[in-house]
């Protein structure tokens, strides 16, 4: 009996040891691609979307009072310095609404590396913004006073000690050591954790202390441990899940790839939001916004109203799960919950937690303009929101626009580009982006990673090359500059392609990926522009900015027609859900890429899609490239590519991946999934 227990048990380790190194070793990587496309469609049983939160929602309320900060925010300055945003004062929205004067309360940010000790104080700018519709029956809005400083080391009091420090520096002839000295002791220190509290210390109306962790200083070997990538998030059940899912996979730092709150998807006067705006206010005088939604979004702060269990009850009920014993814990509210659905019915424990603030005080959040973000009011004034309450690295990157900006974070350099402003390759977008790709030295930042909010390659119906002038203006730059990666959103599902230049399969174009699928209120996209009766006309998907400049494809499967027949080429896998992505750059040659879709949240170890990205500079280097970049095609080249036929040890990793991950999912969500064109 016991040495069949003995037997038993030696099975199940030899089992578990075999089954962790498959998956291990079986993440693809882009050197095994191009891939032959893959579709996964939407989950029937899952729902195509949620509805907005209400303003009146215990998570939507402010929870300090007056004066106090709220709707803290951190973003990256420089690899040295941080922005600190937040909010004080009343909003107001109305027929007459008078602006408040930003210089009745201080911006002030105390902050150490001891918690409960701030060494160091810095002071910023502050400002208001309005939203006007003067138009019959419409309201205005007024903001809070915004608030936005830049935290470094610096500080009067510590002149003579830097002083002192570059002179003794100096005297060792190192001027290198001198540089990096100085840079390391005028600014944040890397990777150290700081604690700060932000506000006006005279009313005195201080934050909460709350603390972040410094990114790592450029350089090949130095990387941010997980940077979030999120796009098209609104303010729905679904994007909690969203947000609540990405704490769980504790970023270092987050990329929000436009489309932020949805707030014009609402009349000046609030009430309910809709799915579409077009077709649910036909008779709107111009595209409305509803301005709260925007410190709804920034705030969601915890309450003591959240503990109860009405919240737990809607998420157990959107997610198919049972919760089975709820508890209060200083990280919030911890519950134990069963998957209703799961074979195994295993119970397993997780925290619920608020949205945007409280993540977003502590992790720095770094945004690009979406279509959402326009907002139009009186006198042609546009974007007035997102200008005034997100800081930007603008001035630090020389671009001077909120609009378009890039930063280092650790050996990355990003790439932030703004679709809805000129990015003809004679404006100023394109200027500012030559010469900040002239200036980089991939020594230090060997990756290179761009994110605009419309993708550029996109296979489904939705937006389908609705921002083909931007791609055929800006394209052959950033090949040129070998971007090692493209992030966008604005199509609500997911989507990664193959490497691709002007569509056609390239092992040193750009890794494109999509990920539109916050979980916002217009519901997640299904249909493909290759499914039968789908393709869009020529009239669909008018970019809301710059011209239409759709093309047929002058070669391969799909040449002389709009669409394709099939799933294109350079689409590698694609899937219509909600989620998020984690990028994990490993060292200056490989990054690990995994999309995390909602309904997995409850799952150890499970994920949508997952690749790792390789970098081939030999292989890719400006120079091999020197002839494309003249190039500024409207059609898009003979393919030269095709699909490799998978080798036999990638073909077994496949099915091994699909048994071993697919399957067991497929099988707790208790339904069948229509798989499409599944290959090889
Ligand atoms: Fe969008």
């Amino acid at each position: 009996m016991e040495l069949c227990k003995l037997r038993m048990a030696i099975a199940i380790i030899l089992q578990m040891i075999l089954h962790v190194g498959v998956i291990s070793q079986c993440i693809p990587t882009t050197l095994e691609g191009p891939f032959m496309p893959v579709t996964r469609s939407f989950d029937p049983s899952l729902r195509r979307g949620s509805d907005d939160i209400p303003m009146d929602d215990p998570r939507l309320k402010r929870n300090v009072t007056s004066m106090f900060p709220e709707q803290i925010a951190l973003a990256i300055s420089s690899p040295t310095s941080m922005w600190v945003s937040w909010v004080t004062g009343d909003s107001q929205i109305g027929l007459n609404v008078t602006p408040l004067d930003p210089s009745t309360v201080a911006s002030e940010v105390w902050y150490g590396k001891e918690s409960g000790k701030y060494s160091m104080q810095k002071t910023g700018d502050s400002m208001v913004y309005s939203q006007l519709y003067p138009f019959e029956g419409l309201q205005n809005y007024t903001s809070g006073i915004i608030h936005h400083v830049k935290i470094d080391g610096k500080q009067a009091t510590q002149l003579f000690s830097i002083a002192t420090y570059v002179m003794l520096n100096l005297l060792h002839s190192d001027i290198h050591a001198v540089s990096i000295g100085l840079f390391m002791k005028i600014g944040l220190e890397p990777g150290t954790k700081y604690y700060y509290k932000c506000g006006d210390s005279a009313f005195p109306a201080m934050s909460e202390e709350q603390a972040f962790q410094s990114l790592p200083l450029p350089g090949p070997n130095t990387y941010p441990s997980r940077i979030a990538v999120i796009g098209d998030l609104g303010l729905t059940s679904n994007s909690t899940t969203t947000i609540d899912h990405l704490i769980e996979n504790d970023p270092s730092m987050i990329l929000m790839v436009g489309d932020l709150t949805y707030a014009n998807q609402y009349l000046t006067t609030g009430g309910k939001g809709a799915s579409c705006f077009s077709c649910s206010f036909p008779n709107a005088p111009i595209r409305e916004t509803y301005q709260p939604r925007w410190d709804g979004w920034g705030r969601a702060e915890e309450s003591e109203a959240l503990k109860g269990s009405l919240w737990i009850v809607e998420r157990a009920v959107r997610e198919f799960v049972t919760v089975v014993r709820v508890r209060e814990s200083e990280s919030g509210v911890e519950f134990e919950f069963q998957c209703g659905c799961s074979s195994s019915g295993a119970q397993e424990s997780g925290i619920m937690r608020r949205f945007m603030e409280p993540l977003i005080s502590r992790v720095p959040m770094m945004v690009i303009e979406g279509n959402h973000e326009i907002e139009p009011q009186a006198a042609e004034i546009t974007f007035k929101s997102y200008l005034t309450r997100f800081s930007v690295p603008s001035e630090e990157s020389g671009s001077n626009t909120n609009f378009y900006y890039s930063f280092d974070a650790g050996g990355v350099h990003f790439i932030m580009l703004g679709a809805y402003v000129d990015y003809n390759n004679t404006g100023a977008q394109y200027a500012w982006l030559k010469k900040d790709l002239l200036n980089l030295d991939r020594s230090i930042t060997p990756w290179l990673v761009a994110a605009w909010h419309p993708p550029w390659y996109n296979s489904y119906s939705s937006h389908y090359q609705e921002f083909e002038c931007m791609r055929q203006e800006m394209e052959a730059l950033l090949y040129h500059y070998g971007v090692d990666i493209v992030l966008s959103g604005h199509v609500h599902a997911y989507e990664r392609m193959n490497r691709v230049y002007n569509y056609t399969l390239d092992p040193c174009g750009p890794l494109y990926i999509t990920v539109g699928d916050g979980g916002n209120i217009e519901q997640v996209d299904v249909d493909h522009a290759d499914d039968l009766g789908k393709c869009p006309s020529a009239g669909d998907n008018v970019p809301e900015f710059g011209g239409v400049c759709h093309l047929n494809f002058s070669s391969g499967p799909a040449k002389g027609y709009f669409c394709w027949d099939r799933q294109p080429e350079w689409s590698a896998y694609r899937e219509s859900s909600f989620g998020h992505g984690i990028l994990e750059v490993l060292n200056s040659t490989y990054a690990l890429w995994t999309w995390h879709r909602n309904q997995d949240i409850y799952k150890q170890d499970s994920h949508g899609d997952q690749i790792y990205i390789v970098r081939q500079p030999q292989l890719c280097s400006i120079t091999s490239k020197e002839s494309d970049v003249t190039i500024l095609t409207s059609q898009p080249k003979e393919t030269r590519g095709g699909f490799k036929i998978p080798s036999f040890g990638a073909f077994i990793c496949y099915l091994l991946i699909t048994t071993l991950i697919l399957l067991p999912r497929t099988k707790c969500m208790g339904t069948g999934r229509r798989g499409r064109r599944v290959s090889p």
